[in-house]
């Protein structure tokens, strides 16, 4: 039964600008997360392009790719048993109107372009975001 997983989380330009970060990993760790590893970064407009681009036919992927260029994000490795949907739970819904009360995003998000987190949605995008920020 043992199916220990990694998955990619970012704190969003939103949440790092406030100096959520610690406060956010803080939720991690007490949840039995392991961050394997982190960093803070800022990604040009066509790195966010290139990382939301299974997004590219919507109409909210031009602002959405802006935002998150637009300022510092902390992108880390998470390790736990299902981490990918652990994580997503912990999450709540994209819109944090709708998440449920003690998740990240109703915690900390501000609306559904500044909900604060980013997850990965399922086990193959995680090693695919993972590589893509950590593979060098
Ligand atoms: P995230 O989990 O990072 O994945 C894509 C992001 O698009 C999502 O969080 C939201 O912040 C953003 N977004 C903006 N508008 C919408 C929408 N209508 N539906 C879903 N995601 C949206």
């Amino acid at each position: 039964m043992n199916n220990l997983e990694q998955t990619l989380s970012i704190v969003k330009p939103d949440a790092v600008e406030r100096n959520l970060q610690n406060e956010i990993k803080k939720n991690f760790i007490e949840n039995g997360f392991i961050i394997k590893k982190e960093k803070k970064i800022q990604i040009s407009k066509s790195e966010a392009e290139e990382f939301y681009k299974v997004h590219q036919s919507k109409p909210f992927y031009g602002d959405l790719c802006n935002y998150l260029s637009s300022g510092p994000i902390v992108v880390m490795i998470l390790e736990k048993e299902n981490a990918v949907l652990e994580n997503r739970k912990l999450m709540g819904a994209t819109d944090p109107l709708k998440a449920e009360e003690g998740t990240l995003r109703k915690k900390y998000g501000i609306s559904i372009d500044k909900n604060s987190v980013h997850g990965s949605d399922s086990y193959e995008n995680a090693k695919i975001e993972i590589d893509f920020f950590f593979k060098h």
